[in-house]
């Protein structure tokens, strides 16, 4: 536990120079721990599982075996990303396991928000063990926890409830018996950011927006289908392009487009067109708790209108979520 505690004479990493410092002696503890030994990631793209991979790769090389599990509710050009900048531009050794099919199979038909957190949540280990089975020689697991994640299972563990798992890796077989790798543990968000950039990360992936779990999963509402994930998919693409190029990407928390399983009536070519609506959701907060409705400027709102409408089969409407949390959950599932 001792060594799970931020030391109050550790200065905050916000300069590059701080972030460089953080790294080289990463670096060193890393190599002492590991030796030459092979460390297994599971790398979904996201903020945290990107930085310590990198910081790993700069470690240990090959030594680090990356695993992303494409469960087919990513965003657009996410698991894209990760291959470019992991399998090519960091030459790292990933494996890359496209399990869209096993994961849309499972969920077909289940129209329980719930029950479909479960069905990814499982399945998710499950990708995960096989892949981690295949592998020889593994003796490290590598985990992107940050500060965060410690100062809430601390609170928990004294208020007698029960520890959160912060992470979708679990249920790896006992007799893997693996030590834990965890260079970002004492980091909050912001350094860990910092230290991305720092790694020669992309901006865009070092600042990412959270995205849950289970992922385009609860945001394609009801039972799931794959026309309408395209759709989803292809609609937050446009907002999140035009959030970036007006700026509201650096200003806005989360924002993202859910897809409801109903259809509307709608005129195109002067034909009735029935189409999903896309529901545009912006917020911001600090702890996810509480969240309030970002203003986003109309000009905006009518060009990402308009684009969604033309350019996305399937969706005849654009509507704007205006609830704040509570009483609206940031997600609709
Ligand atoms: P809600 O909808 O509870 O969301 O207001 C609060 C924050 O948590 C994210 N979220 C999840 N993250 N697995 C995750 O890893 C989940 O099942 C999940 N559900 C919600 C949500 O995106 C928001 O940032």
């Amino acid at each position: 536990m001792e060594n799970n505690k931020r030391p109050e004479s550790m200065a905050r990493i916000n300069t590059p120079e701080l972030a460089k410092q953080f790294i080289d002696e990463q670096v060193a503890q890393i190599r002492a721990q590991v030796g030459d030994k092979k460390v297994l990631l599971a790398l979904s793209g996201g903020v945290d599982s990107s930085v310590v991979a990198a910081l790993l790769i700069k470690a240990i090389g090959k030594q680090l075996v990356c695993v992303h599990v494409n469960h087919g509710l990513m965003r657009k050009g996410e698991s894209e990303q990760v291959i470019e900048v992991f399998g090519k531009e960091l030459d790292a050794n990933l494996v890359y396991v496209d399990a869209t099919d096993r994961f849309l199979n499972l969920l077909e038909g289940v129209s329980d928000p719930e029950k479909k957190r479960k069905i990814i949540g499982a399945e998710f280990i499950n990708v995960f063990d096989e892949e981690a089975a295949k592998l020889d020689g593994i003796s490290f697991l590598a985990q992107g926890t940050i500060y965060p994640d410690i100062l809430e299972s601390i609170k928990a563990a004294e208020s007698g409830k029960p520890v959160k798992s912060h992470h979708n890796v679990g249920g790896l077989p006992d007799d893997m018996a693996m030590e834990l790798v965890e260079p970002v543990k004492l980091l909050f968000k912001d350094e860990v950011r910092v230290v991305g950039e720092a790694l020669g990360l992309p901006h865009a992936m070092v600042y990412r927006q959270p995205f849950p779990g289970p992922g385009l999963g609860v945001r394609c509402l009801g039972a799931i289908t794959r026309d309408r994930l395209h759709a989803l998919r292809e609609a937050d693409a446009i907002l999140r392009e035009e959030f970036d190029l007006c700026g509201l990407a650096e200003k806005v928390w989360q924002y993202f487009i859910a897809v409801p399983d109903f259809k509307s009536v709608g005129v195109k070519d002067e034909k009735r067109y029935e189409g999903w609506p896309a529901i545009l959701r912006a917020v911001n907060t600090t702890d996810a708790m509480t969240a309030t409705i970002e203003e986003i400027p109309y000009a905006v709102l009518h060009r990402i209108t308009q684009r969604i409408t033309t350019e996305v089969p399937g969706i005849n409407r654009v509507v704007m979520d205006l609830t704040p949390k509570p009483v609206g959950t940031i997600e609709w599932e």
